[in-house]
């Protein structure tokens, strides 16, 4: 923050003020849609990106939440225009929303430069809409703001609580053991999402949304309020508001994250046991931010931040106890001595956004010496399969799992991974270290979130319900198992996951962080001296573009193309 910007100051005077030719057909194009100078002359101009579709459940309530984010922006004496952006459905989108993460990202940065925009709020919360417009709003960086669009109320069959994603993983695997009937099975997928906004275990979504409060980018308290409750309009209507104000004190993204709100960012994500997807995307944040993110600072905070909030999939509640035992200003109290209560945020400081808040339930966010986990929400592993690094979340996984040695069984396609889970006659044992490979950035495409790789029938019906699991895909945050996930470098190009066999044996030591096959490097690069890559090139396409600028997972996927923020001059207007 500098000065008191005055009306010369703000940007969208380029297009409004001049008394030229130019402007005459921006100011004639205004009235063009009924609006008059008073309603946008001289005011700071709010692009409000909105990332709705009739193909988004999780962002239904934004064609209402927009009328209340213009709201605030009318009342602070701002202009306030929606702008559309691709709304990316976790659900709908395939191959997977990952693929198309940086499109998004691309499309906000480029709907903020050539438009008369001074600011913008950023209405995300559905996975990768999150990192996304943050993402692309950072390389911008005009004043912005990110309006959470706040879990789903709990889901519920048969006198059941029932979390997106998790239960759903859990009671598929009761329907294939014949444990549960088809009329149970089909009461859930009624009862299991019930209101508009997101997933309302710990998944990705409120994984992000809570990352993105503790980089400073909310309003004190935004993210755990559930979309349905009336204090979520209130919310969106304050983001409104606030914008104006940020604008007027031109307070950027480089004014706010710095290497603190980054590791507030790292801290939060370990005491909520978050999703790995958070792995990718924080790095990618940072990347454009200019700040070093790095897979062992994930490692480093898991060693010293407990696990304190119960959430499935790792505990027992979902976000709507979470926010009614005191919310995320709840959770960052109880974590202040970890977190830098000076860093900056959209509307002052981490501390001063928490002051006054307090735990109501013990049992939903834990106190520090009664944690779920005394440590390691997350830990990277690395070794012969992965040099480059890859990820487990041990407190989802069955405890004898994190020291295991087993036999690799490998898959290289999902189609041939899916006949096999299901033949009653596959040679599998509990001890098997199931592998699937070419499901990463380039080979998926898009690295989907493939890695809860599917247990085989056979062990299903003995009652085994999780295994060792290796991928060079992601998982979805609302997943669990003894999945190890971003396997880095992938297998489609060549990266050493390539060269397993089935057979080898394979060894996994969470506590020593190492993950490695029993093959000596001589092996591994002789084998893949005859190794092919799995797909050809794309002929055309956002997937070409794709294919050829996208980094790797421990480097957070971006383009490369598009890391850092700035060196692009403001349009030429003529
Ligand atoms: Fe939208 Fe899970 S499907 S958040
Ligand atoms: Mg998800």
């Amino acid at each position: 923050m500098t000065r008191r910007r005055s009306v010369e100051d703000l940007r969208s005077q380029r297009w409004f003020a001049p008394q030229d030719l130019r402007s005459f057909g921006h100011r004639s194009r205004m009235l063009q849609m009924g609006y008059s100078a008073a309603d946008f002359m001289g005011k700071p101009v709010v692009a409000i990106i909105n990332t709705w579709s009739d193909l988004q459940q999780c962002h239904q309530h934004f064609k209402q939440r927009v009328e209340e984010v213009k709201r605030g922006v009318w009342q602070a004496g701002g202009f306030p225009v929606e702008l559309p952006a691709l709304s990316l459905s976790e659900s709908f989108v395939k191959p997977t929303t990952m693929l198309y993460r940086n499109l998004l990202a691309l499309e906000v940065e480029e709907l903020l430069r050539q438009h008369p925009v001074d600011g913008a709020v950023l209405m995300g919360g559905c996975d990768k809409t999150t990192p996304a417009t943050i993402m692309g709003a950072i390389s911008m960086d005009l004043p912005m703001i990110f309006m959470p669009a706040g879990p789903m109320m709990r889901g519920h069959f048969g006198g059941q609580i029932v979390g997106s994603g998790s239960d759903v993983w859990k009671y598929w695997a009761e329907k294939e053991a014949g444990t549960i009937t088809i009329q149970q099975w089909n009461d859930m997928e009624a009862g299991i999402a019930r209101s508009a906004g997101t997933c309302m275990t710990m998944g990705t979504a409120s994984t992000m949304t809570i990352i993105a409060e503790a980089l400073g980018l909310t309003l004190p308290g935004a993210t755990s309020i559930p979309a349905a409750d009336a204090a979520h309009p209130r919310m969106a209507t304050e983001c409104g508001r606030r914008i104006v104000e940020m604008i007027w004190d031109d307070l950027k993204p480089s004014d706010i994250i710095d290497r603190r709100s980054v590791e507030n960012a790292l801290v939060v994500h370990n005491a909520l046991a978050g999703s790995t997807n958070a792995m990718i995307h924080l790095v990618a944040i940072g990347r454009r931010a200019g700040i070093e993110v790095t897979l062992r600072d994930f490692d480093d905070f898991a060693g010293r931040v407990p696990v304190i909030a119960n959430l499935r999939p790792s505990g027992a509640w979902l976000m709507e106890d979470f926010h009614i035992a005191g919310g995320t200003r709840a959770l960052f109290k109880r974590l202040e001595d970890m977190l830098h209560l000076e860093a900056r945020t959209v509307s002052g400081t981490l501390g001063a956004g928490i002051a006054g808040a307090a735990v109501y339930d013990d049992d939903v966010i834990r106190p520090l010496d009664n944690p779920l986990a005394a440590s390691g929400g997350t830990a990277i592993l690395y070794g012969n399969l992965a040099p480059d690094g890859c990820v487990i979340k041990p407190p989802a996984a069955e405890p004898r799992l994190l020291q295991h040695t087993g036999p690799a069984i490998v898959f290289d396609s999902y189609d041939e991974m899916s006949a096999a889970v299901n033949d009653p006659d596959l040679d599998v044992t509990p001890d098997h270290v199931m592998v699937f490979r070419n499901a990463g950035p380039i080979g998926g495409p898009g690295m989907p979130e493939w890695g809860m790789l599917p247990l085989p029938k056979k062990l299903l019906a003995q009652g085994v319900r999780d295994m060792v699991r290796i991928s060079d895909a992601r998982m979805s945050g609302t997943s669990y198992g003894a999945c190890i996930l971003h396997v880095s470098p992938e297998a489609a190009i060549g990266g050493p996951l390539a060269a397993l066999r089935n057979g080898d044996m394979v060894t996994v030591d969470v506590a020593g962080r190492r993950l490695h096959a029993h093959l000596t490097d001589e092996e591994i690069a002789e084998r893949l001296k005859s190794w092919t890559p799995p797909r050809g090139e794309y002929p055309r396409g956002y997937n070409r573009l794709y294919a050829k600028h996208v980094r790797q997972a421990h480097e957070g996927c971006d383009f490369d193309f598009l890391e850092g923020a700035g060196g692009i001059g403001e349009p030429e207007i003529h």
